[in-house]
């Protein structure tokens, strides 16, 4: 018993890590979504329906942006309800989904919108994403859906009801856990 309780000790880190600046912190329950640039809180109606993706961020209710990390970089799309696979329905607000913008494979900005297929594709080696089906890969190399940001609307605002339903980050070339 004494063994098994040195040894738990020993597995303590040796420092506590501080809590991350607000700033930095992943988005939140209860915060609103801002465009790339703004400090407005977005209503479903500012996001273009059925067009590629508008960035943004999500803002604590003091007004703080999370967007000291990258990883807290949101990309946002409106589209018809009954176009969504029920996955990515159940963390929709009125139609609008926040998918995260980090490739699942090595962590590059998904940054490409293929209109004719309703499809985002990764610059770095060329994974597709869908996001009206919860982020899921139709190419890869990536083997693992965007996160999808539970939203929901309140007061007629965009709010986060739910953290990402998966890992935020790229799998490969040493991509830390967050
Ligand atoms: S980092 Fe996106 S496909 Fe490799």
């Amino acid at each position: 018993m004494a063994a098994l309780a040195a040894g738990v000790a020993m597995a303590r880190p040796a420092f506590a890590q501080a809590p991350a600046a607000p700033a930095s912190m992943p988005p939140q329950p209860g915060d609103f979504i801002v465009s790339e640039l703004g400090t407005e809180a977005l209503t479903p109606a500012r996001i273009p329906l059925a067009r590629g993706p508008m960035l943004g961020w999500a803002m604590a209710p003091d007004g703080t942006v999370r967007k000291a990390d990258f990883m807290n970089q949101l990309q946002l799309f409106r589209f018809e309800p009954a176009e969504l696979s029920p996955e990515a329905t159940a963390l929709a607000g009125e139609g609008v989904l926040a998918l995260s913008v980090i490739c699942t494979h090595a962590g590059c900005p998904v940054s490409e919108w293929l209109g004719d297929e309703g499809l985002l594709a990764c610059p770095c080696h060329g994974s597709r994403f869908n996001p009206k089906e919860n982020g899921a890969v139709t190419q890869g190399p990536a083997v693992r859906k965007l996160p999808q940001l539970g939203l929901t609307v309140t007061d007629g605002k965009l709010v986060v009801a739910a953290p990402f339903d998966s890992r935020v980050g790229g799998d490969e070339f040493g991509a830390e856990d967050r």
